[in-house]
């Protein structure tokens, strides 16, 4: 794909893979300084938003056969744009109807939930980023190079972060009884944390939501009370927004909140701390999701959920 000729770029995907495609934008926009909007599929269908031969559009999709996405990708398609899509079944629908396809190598995920799909479809987007920051100049050579390796290191940093969370399942038990779960994130911890919400709502059937911590007093502060739990995810300290969420968890204990926070670096501010290893902020998500996965796992098992097979849920959605 030549992306110089492209004015904007347009993700369209549902459920995790969106989530996966709002770390794309942070990604692409940050490395290759084009605008890019995330849609949800079903939202953008039926809006008929403009969109031309200079739009590419990205869908991405683990089955390639979601109803949703898939009519998004054909309104599209009738519109002229280019489709790019980011898929982890081979020779799917999706994959088959696009113009050229990233597939995602996941391997069949037989589990409801996505997990290593998502974890694939976020190396996917940043493969993308870096590609057009590349082709667009924006990134150097030296940049790229340095976070392809620390792509590289991923996969022994998540068994880093697999190896220290039996802590976070007692933990988790602690809590099997609360009503609601909420997660702050900024930043690529903004829709991480969304996607440890959705976790914890299909596997634990809690109410879960997660917010951008700069929301907070925008609404959902209201929501704390004595003893909620508040999952938070702390940017890198080198970084601005570290100070912000650090007064953000202040601002939720104060209102009785027991606060959970994942972190690159010690940190005093939660009542407890889970360490995940040091990357760059924007492959910060691939590692912080895990301790997410692992708190909606076991807040599963321990209400006596099934874990692969959640109710209500079908592991393809191929009707509206
Ligand atoms: O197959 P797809 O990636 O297109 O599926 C999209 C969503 O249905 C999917 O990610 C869903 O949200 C998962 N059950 C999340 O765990």
């Amino acid at each position: 794909i030549k992306f110089k000729k492209f004015e904007k770029i347009v993700i369209i995907a549902c459920g995790t893979a969106y989530n996966a495609g709002l770390v794309g934008k942070y990604a692409i926009e940050k490395w290759g300084q084009i605008p890019v909007d995330v849609e949800l599929a079903s939202e953008y269908r039926y809006r008929e938003p403009s969109l031309d031969k200079k739009t590419l559009v990205i869908p991405i999709s683990q089955s390639g056969e979601t109803m949703d996405t898939l009519m998004a990708l054909r309104y599209a398609k009738s519109k002229g744009a280019t489709i790019f899509s980011v898929c982890n079944t081979n020779g799917s629908t999706i994959g088959r109807e696009s113009d050229a396809v990233l597939y995602t190598h996941a391997g069949p995920e037989i589990a409801v939930a996505s997990t290593k799909a998502f974890a694939t479809q976020l190396i996917a987007m940043y493969l993308i980023g870096l590609e057009i920051g590349r082709q667009l100049e924006h990134l150097s050579s030296k940049k790229c190079k340095e976070i392809i390796k620390e792509l590289t290191q991923l996969p022994a940093k998540v068994e880093q972060v697999l190896e220290t969370v039996e802590p976070l399942r007692e933990l988790t038990r602690k809590f099997k009884s609360a009503d609601s779960i909420l997660f702050l994130g900024r930043h690529t911890g903004y829709p991480t944390v969304l996607e440890g919400a959705l976790k914890l709502k299909e596997l634990a059937y809690m109410h879960a939501e997660g917010f951008a911590g700069g929301e907070l007093k925008h609404g959902p502060i209201a929501l704390i009370d004595n003893g909620t739990p508040v999952v938070a995810i702390m940017p890198t300290k080198d970084s601005v927004l570290a100070g912000k969420m650090a007064s953000n968890i202040q601002e939720v204990k104060a209102r009785g909140a027991v606060v959970i926070a994942i972190s690159e670096d010690e940190f005093a501010g939660a009542d407890h701390l889970i360490r995940i290893p040091q990357v760059d902020p924007l492959l910060q998500p691939v590692l912080a999701v895990v301790p997410l996965q692992v708190i909606a796992y076991e807040m599963a098992v321990a209400r006596g959920n099934d874990v692969d097979q959640p109710r209500n849920l079908a592991k393809s959605v191929t009707v509206e």
